[in-house]
């Protein structure tokens, strides 16, 4: 077993195997396929139970002379703890040669740390430390550790022994100087402007029922004020564009050009929004207009500022993205519907990071930036970002999932406060929620159908239940049997796999591209390009390119392997079917994925798809094996391996 396997199964209770968006990484390089490899982990981490780190059989043979020292951490930091992939408490466990356990709980998780006494204290402090570190970030955030009864033994140390001999911090001066030194960092702004709405008679004339039955027929729009104590009222949506841009030409004759025939139901609701300056959290579903529906006003509000553009020193607008490839997708979007003299750069990793300083350092009105790549810049000093009071965070939760937190929040750090921010995703998991409000100011939430999980219903979607080994005859069969006009894109859980698969069809003079994190930046442009313009028609691709790519004449999604989590194949299947076309989507499922069945049904009875009977088969056989495992944790018998279910 690898460290990597041995690290992610300390912590394999379940804690490290969902979103530990809170996890250190470097560049930004390999975070796509990072999340790859800690989701895979994570699944197994469901049915595999507890195995040793690799080197700490030192640790193991002293756990069963000592008793584990045990504390609880709360749940909003544990994500620290476990690091991105596990790799925080591997690097614990290999310092200290202990062997660290998680286990999940509410509204905290317990610590169990294995090892000789002195290693545990060791090991203690480190977390302890990491949790301090972290509770800064999180603003009213103070008690963290809490001592728990150890479970064997009695003379274990607890937190207070471990932090006896450290010198006292006084916090309330550290808030204190914090709030004087934020104060003094944003004294000289200048002035910013956000309202720039002006309501037409059409759309102030809209009565309450004409409002609610016009968000049901588009797909039942809900918006929500999240400001608390008085809420303010939601602007009506907008019907035409003339309604939101009578007074802006330039944006009319832009989408006059791109001959769009009315707005999308995101863009309807979240222009009035987000013209007057609210902050807002848009879930729409995948190939809705949600770039437009942030970029339009952010042209506005850059136009419209008090202070001259010459004279802002940096840029105005910044919109974050998860993946270079997307960054690079709204920079065009930027430059076919900006007007005037806006100009804008896309910074990402892999690419020519002079040429993007160069760029940056020339005067720039909008950055387009990957937040590893712009987190080096800003920490360099080659971009000012306290000129931005336009923020956008594409693809929110992704970000976070990724691990992109610790970015984002030194980004942000410059950015200044009472900007305005906006964020959107066609999916709003639950773990990222609380986290994405810290980011916004009395937000406003806009969402089209439902915060549920939902696939965009233009696709059809189709489930092969199969065996991994059949798994090259299906996508085979059904590559030669594409029409001429037929573009897929097919999506593999790794990067070997795309390498594997893409050879594989090479051999056998199928023509195809594959994108992925190992390729060389230029290499994955250029894949792209070719598949874009119909060079290829068929992509390999890993996770990289299931977010907000927008191909506007793919026709089918291959799920060659399952995503790590359902959500991802929500995004995934949305690379079809966008803008009112339709599209297909083939799934293979085998049974690997039977823990995902569950909420695959959801998904495609949300969308009323078919549901095969073997798929039903699976979920059930899924939840009676978690059910009898369960059943035997509680009563203390050796859970052994899962069971296989056919
Ligand atoms: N009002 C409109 N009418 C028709 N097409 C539109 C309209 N607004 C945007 N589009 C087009 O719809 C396509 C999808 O838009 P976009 O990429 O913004 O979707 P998205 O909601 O961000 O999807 P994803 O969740 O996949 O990121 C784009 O090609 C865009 O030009
Ligand atoms: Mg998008």
């Amino acid at each position: 077993m690898s460290r990597r396997e041995s690290a992610a199964n300390a912590s394999s209770s379940g804690v490290a195997s969902r979103r530990s968006s809170t996890g250190s990484r470097g560049a930004e390089r390999t975070a796509t396929e990072e999340g790859n490899r800690r989701g895979r982990v994570g699944s197994r981490g469901a049915g595999g139970g507890w195995r040793e780190p690799a080197g700490a059989a030192e640790a193991t043979a002293a756990s069963r002379r000592e008793p584990p020292l045990c504390f609880g951490v709360k749940n909003d930091v544990v994500g620290a703890v476990i690091g991105r992939g596990g790799s925080k408490i591997r690097e614990i466990q290999n310092t200290t040669n202990t062997r660290i356990q998680v286990i999940k709980g509410n509204p905290e998780a317990e610590i169990k740390i294995f090892g000789n006494k002195a290693m545990q204290t060791k090991a203690k402090t480190v977390i302890d430390n990491v949790v301090k570190k972290q509770q800064n970030y999180i603003p009213g955030h103070r008690v963290d550790i809490i001592a728990f009864q150890p479970t064997v033994g009695t003379d274990t140390s607890t937190s207070e022994s471990v932090t006896d001999d450290q010198p006292l911090i006084d916090w309330d001066q550290i808030r204190e100087d914090a709030l004087k030194w934020e104060k003094k960092k944003w004294a000289d702004l200048p002035p910013i402007k956000k309202n720039f709405y002006i309501e037409s008679a059409t759309t102030s004339s809209m009565s309450q029922v004409q409002i609610d039955n016009w968000r049901k027929e588009n797909f039942n729009i809900t918006c929500d004020d999240l400001k608390d104590g008085e809420k303010r009222p939601i602007p009506n949506p907008i019907c035409k564009f003339e309604d939101a841009f009578h007074s802006y030409p330039e944006v009319m004759e832009n989408i006059k050009r791109a001959g769009f025939q009315k707005p999308t139901p995101i863009q309807s609701q979240a222009w009035p929004i987000v013209l007057q300056g609210i902050d807002l959290i848009g879930v729409a579903q995948t190939g809705t207009g949600k770039t437009l529906s942030y970029l339009m006003p952010g042209f506005i509000h850059l136009d419209s500022q008090p202070l001259a553009r010459e004279q802002r020193n940096g840029p105005g607008m910044l919109v974050l993205t998860p993946t270079r490839e997307l960054a690079l997708q709204v920079e065009a979007e930027c430059s076919k519907y900006s007007y005037g003299d806006l100009k804008s750069v896309c910074v990402y990793g892999g690419g020519d990071r002079d040429g993007q300083i160069q760029d940056v350092s020339k005067g720039v009105d909008i950055i387009i930036a990957t937040p590893g790549r712009l987190n080096d810049l800003q920490m360099n000093n080659f971009v000012n970002l306290k000129s931005v009071t336009y923020l956008v965070l594409d693809e929110a939760d992704k970000m976070l999932d990724m691990g992109f937190e610790p970015q984002i929040m030194k980004i942000l750090l410059d950015v200044r406060p009472d900007r305005q921010t906006i964020m959107t995703s066609a999916t709003w998991p639950y773990a990222v929620r609380r986290l994405a409000q810290s980011y916004l100011k009395e937000p406003m939430i806009v969402y089209v159908g439902t915060l549920d999980l939902v696939a965009v219903s233009t696709v059809k979607q189709n489930i092969i239940i199969t065996t991994e080994e059949e798994k090259r005859t299906h996508i085979q069969t059904f590559l030669e049997n594409m029409s001429p006009k037929d573009k897929v894109i097919v999506f593999v859980s790794r990067k070997a796999v795309a390498d594997h698969l893409s050879s594989d069809l090479i051999l056998r003079h199928i023509s195809v591209e594959s994108l992925h994190g190992n390729r060389e930046q230029s290499d994955r442009e250029k894949a792209l390009e070719n598949f874009k313009t119909g060079k290829v028609r068929i992509l390999i691709a890993t996770d990289l390119a299931s977010r907000g790519l927008d191909v506007h004449d793919i026709t089918h999604v291959y799920n060659y392997d399952f995503p790590r989590n359902i959500e991802e194949y929500v995004h995934r299947v949305g690379r079809t079917g966008r803008a009112g076309r339709t599209g297909m989507s083939i799934t293979l499922i085998t049974r690997n994925d039977w823990r995902i069945a569950t909420e695959l049904i959801n998904i495609l009875e949300r969308a009323n798809q078919n549901i095969p009977e073997e798929l039903v088969l699976m979920a059930e056989r899924y939840k009676a094996n978690k059910l009898k495992r369960e059943m035997e944790k509680k009563m203390g018998r050796p859970q052994g391996k899962p069971q296989k279910f056919y």
